[in-house]
This record gives C-alpha cells, sequence and structure tokens, in this order.
C-alpha cells in the first residue's frame, strides 16, 4: 500500500465553479484518487480556495463588498459545485483560515531567517487617482513579450507571468488612469539561487509529463530572475517583519501552502500525519496555465524550506465552449450549477473525458455532448446493461445463470472481460484517463456484438445453455463495469451494482 498526497489547483474564490475547471484538473484527480483508493492504496486529495490577491479584491471593488463576503460567498458555492461533481475531496479548505496565516507567516520567516528573502526598493505602478500602488490584476495592458492582452501579473495570451511595471500600455483597472512610477520597498525571494537545482528537477524527474517539462524549459532557459513576493495591498497575508506594514505576502508566495494548510486542517480531524503521504507521493493536478508557477516556483520554495519537491505535476490543456475561448468575464461559459440542475454529473464525466485526451486543448459542445450521450452512453453502454438485466430478469427469474460447456466465443469474450480491469488500471496509472475510459467502451462495444451474435432471444427456445452462457458472460461483464467505471462514472457504477445485489 501506498500514500498519496494529491492536490487540485486551489479556484479563485471570485466566481463559482466551471466546466473548464472540472475538465482540467479537478476530475482528472478525482479519478486518479478514486482508483488509487480502490487498489488499496492511503489517498488524501486536498483543495480549497485561494481567497487573497487582486482576483478577489477587484471583484469586491466591483461589488461594493469586503473581499471577505465575496471569499465566503464563493467558496460555499465552489465547495458544493465539487460535491456536486462527486469529487471525493479529502478536505476543501479556504486561504483564510488561521492555520494557513501561520503556515505561511512562518513559511515567509523562515526563508527570510535564510537569507532566501530580501528588501529590495523596486519600481512600482502607483494610480495617482485612486492614491494606490496597482499590484498585479489592478493593472491591465499589454504583454511585452507577445503583445496579447495582459492583466499585471499574467498574460492572458503566452502563459507568462509577469511584473506590473513590465506591461506596455498601463491603466488602472478601477479607474482607467495612466498609472505613474513609484518607489516602494518589497521583498524578494531569490528564485534565481535554483537555477540549477530546478533544472535538474525538471531535467531528471522522470514523472514529469511532455507538457510540464517542455513549458519549464522554456522559462529555465530564459534564465531565471528573483521574485517579489509581497505586495502593497490591504487584502492578504500580512509579512510578518517589522517595518512591513500595509504590505501583504504575494497571492502566489502563499497560495501553495494552501494545500499543506488544507492537509494540516484534515490532520487535526482525523489525525494521520499529512507529511506521511507528502514523503511517498506528492501529485499535484492543475491547469496548464499555471505550470510556470508550479514547475519553478513551487519547487524552489520547497528546496529553500528543506522540503521534498513534488513528485509530479499533471497539468490538464484547456477548455473551449462552442469553439471559443471561455472567458469568466465575458460571461462565456457553462457553470457546473446550471449544468448539474439539468443533468447527471456522471454525463459530464463521461464527455469531459472521453473527448479528448488532457494533453490536448478541446473543446465543449452541446451537440457532440447530446450526440455521444446518446450514441456511446445510452446507445452502447445503456443498451448492453439494459438488454442484460432485463433478460436474466424475463428468463432467469432474476438469477445469473449456470455457465456450462462454453463455446469458442464465448471463451474469446471470457478472454475480452478478464484483460479489461488490468488494461484500464494500465492507463489510468500512465495517467491515461482518457485511453482507460476507451477501452471499457470498447469491451461494451464487444459485448453488445457478442449479444447479437448468440441471439438468446432465439437460442432461449431452441438451445438454453447457450443463451445462459450468454447471459452469464453479460452479467460478468457488468459486474465487472461495476468496478471499472466507478473511477470515471460513480454513480452508474453505483446503479449497477445495486442491480447486480438485487439479481445475487
Ligand atoms: O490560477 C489560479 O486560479 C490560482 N488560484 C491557482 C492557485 S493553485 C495553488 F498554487 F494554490
Ligand atoms: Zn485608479
Amino acid at each position: 500500500m501506498s500514500k498519496y498526497f494529491v492536490s487540485t489547483a486551489l479556484p479563485y474564490a471570485n466566481g463559482p465553479f466551471h466546466l473548464g475547471h472540472v475538465r482540467s484538473t479537478y476530475l482528472p484527480a478525482d479519478i486518479f484518487c478514486r482508483y488509487h483508493r480502490m487498489i488499496g492504496d492511503d489517498v488524501l486529495l486536498v483543495g480549497a480556495t485561494d481567497e487573497h490577491g487582486t482576483p478577489i479584491a477587484v471583484q469586491a471593488d466591483k461589488e461594493g463588498k469586503k473581499p471577505i463576503e465575496i471569499a465566503t460567498r464563493y467558496h460555499n458555492m465552489i465547495k458544493r459545485d465539487i460535491e456536486s461533481m462527486n469529487i471525493s475531496m479529502d478536505n476543501f479548505a479556504r486561504t483564510t483560515d488561521p492555520l494557513h496565516y501561520k503556515l505561511s507567516q512562518d513559511f515567509f520567516t523562515y526563508l527570510y531567517e535564510r537569507d532566501f528573502i530580501y528588501p529590495q526598493i523596486e519600481q512600482q505602478l502607483y494610480c495617482p487617482n485612486c492614491g494606490k500602488f496597482l499590484p498585479d490584476r489592478y493593472v491591465e495592458g499589454i504583454c511585452p513579450v507577445c503583445g496579447g492582452e495582459a492583466r499585471g501579473d499574467h498574460c492572458e495570451n503566452c502563459g507568462r507571468a509577469l511584473e506590473p511595471h513590465e506591461l506596455k500600455e498601463p491603466r488602472c483597472l478601477t479607474c482607467n488612469t495612466t498609472p505613474v512610477i513609484k518607489d516602494t520597498q518589497q521583498y524578494y525571494f531569490k528564485l534565481s539561487e535554483f537555477q540549477d537545482v530546478l533544472t535538474d528537477y525538471i531535467e531528471n524527474n522522470e514523472n514529469l509529463t511532455d507538457n510540464v517539462r517542455n513549458y519549464a524549459r522554456n522559462w529555465l532557459e530564459d534564465g531565471l530572475k528573483d521574485w517579489t513576493y509581497t505586495r502593497d495591498m490591504d487584502w492578504g497575508i500580512p509579512v510578518p517583519l517589522d517595518g512591513a506594514k500595509g504590505k501583504v505576502i504575494y497571492v502566489w508566495g502563499e497560495a501553495f501552502l494552501g494545500y499543506l494548510s488544507s492537509a494540516a486542517l484534515w490532520t487535526r480531524k482525523y489525525n494521520p500525519k499529512w507529511e506521511e503521504y507528502w514523503q511517498d507521493n506528492a501529485i499535484h493536478f492543475i491547469g496548464k496555465d499555471i505550470i510556470y508557477h508550479h514547475a519553478i516556483f513551487w519547487p524552489a520554495l520547497l528546496k529553500a524550506h528543506e522540503c521534498k519537491m513534488p513528485d509530479n505535476i499533471f497539468a490538464g490543456e484547456f477548455l473551449s465552449l462552442e469553439g471559443r475561448k471561455m472567458s469568466t468575464s465575458k460571461n462565456w461559459v457553462v457553470w457546473v450549477d446550471d449544468f448539474i440542475k439539468k443533468y447527471d454529473s456522471d454525463l459530464l464525466r463521461y464527455y469531459l473525458t472521453i473527448v479528448a485526451p488532457l494533453n490536448r486543448d478541446t473543446d465543449f459542445s452541446w451537440d457532440d455532448f447530446q450526440r455521444r450521450n446518446n450514441d456511446e452512453l445510452a446507445d452502447v453502454l445503456g443498451n448492453f446493461l439494459h438488454r442484460t438485466f432485463t433478460f436474466t430478469k424475463k428468463n432467469f427469474q432474476k438469477k445469473i445463470p449456470q455457465f456450462e460447456n462454453p463455446s469458442e466465443e464465448d471463451l474469446e469474450f471470457l478472454k475480452l472481460i478478464k484483460a479489461c480491469p488490468d488494461n484500464v488500471a494500465d492507463h489510468i496509472e500512465k495517467m491515461e484517463f482518457r485511453e482507460g475510459l476507451v477501452e471499457i467502451m470498447k469491451v461494451v462495444k464487444a459485448g453488445n456484438k457478442y449479444f447479437n451474435d448468440q441471439e438468446p432471444w432465439k437460442a432461449i427456445k431452441t438451445n438454453e445453455q447457450k443463451a445462459a452462457n450468454c447471459l452469464y458472460l453479460s452479467n460478468q461483464l457488468c459486474k465487472v463495469l461495476a468496478t471499472i467505471i466507478k473511477p470515471y462514472m460513480p454513480n452508474v457504477a453505483d446503479k449497477i451494482a445495486s442491480i447486480i445485489n438485487k439479481s445475487k
């Protein structure tokens, strides 16, 4: 038995959960964790809402509310959305939890005392009209690297993390004024010292998938620069140093610690030490837009703190909607809550897994969703289950018949059924979640063909054992499905299991 520490990227608590979150991060993490629990591993799946930083502060300004009110509202919504998708989270915490504050401040102090953090005067954008500095999303402009639309700390287009003063044509988000440059003292993390350590980590960690390694390589090739770890803002975790009044830890300097504080909160409730899980296998599931942060910043922070670096970082690529990039600000998204009001979560879990492998961008379209639902879930899976169960009920009084004198075709089909669980498991272990589900559907398709070929509705009158063997094997496949489908579609798996248990 192995222990697994698995985390899902922390969504900002400034809006509800949408299909993009589910596809890139939460569903793959859940499939992985459910599978490992089923084979007897001890898995801890943690997450939290990311409640600081400008994303929350800007939303609060927009609504004329306090940031904590916004964070509380969306934390509750996101938690409910995660539950409604059957994500088997062990703990879903908040980065405004006092334990998270303590952990983040202690982490900061530890690095500061060891000279990994140092003060430096830097030039920051300041809005003379609003009378405040404009960290991160408080300023918008043009990316200096690719020319795309950028928010202060991040280019939407090329995915690069930016320093706000690097932006071209900057404007204040609140009042549209062109900001001026003003000196301010910030605290820097010595990221540049970790160039060699990180190069070694990225090149030699065999678990890393190509997308993570390739993105990280690009940044490493550019050469790492020290990283501003603090901001001039009210909303956030105060910098725990004398003379740092009005400064908070940068949201990206404490959000990662949300993984650990969520686990620590879980430990408080349930006793087992989360550190043991981390030591065995530490895996982060994230979206590809935050590879930089997880493959560069976070391992460096961990190394500076003399902690083990993550064993794997698994980054799901993007989901567009009807061919257009999803955008919460343009309201071009499908919210989980709206989806779940109409459909069972398993339909979405199926669609988002089967539509494309995670290392490729893909599209959600309602037509394709409907088509796969009808042609695959209903016509292939639903049909196989339905015909097996109704035939067993009608002709074998709900009892699974005896398997005797099997034919060549019976034995061929039995071989397929027996091989299926290991094939699916192999794929899931390699994080090939789509391929595992494709494998399941292939066997179900073969099941429908076998059922058609055996024609048990005719055989029952002329050769009862042939019909009995067909229904025995079809029920065996249903039994296997109740297990192997569970990581993907837990509701469907439970339904199959409950029907089989009644017919034992
Ligand atoms: O990009 C985001 O949505 C961030 N809130 C992700 C944080 S993940 C982690 F580091 F906590
Ligand atoms: Zn302004």
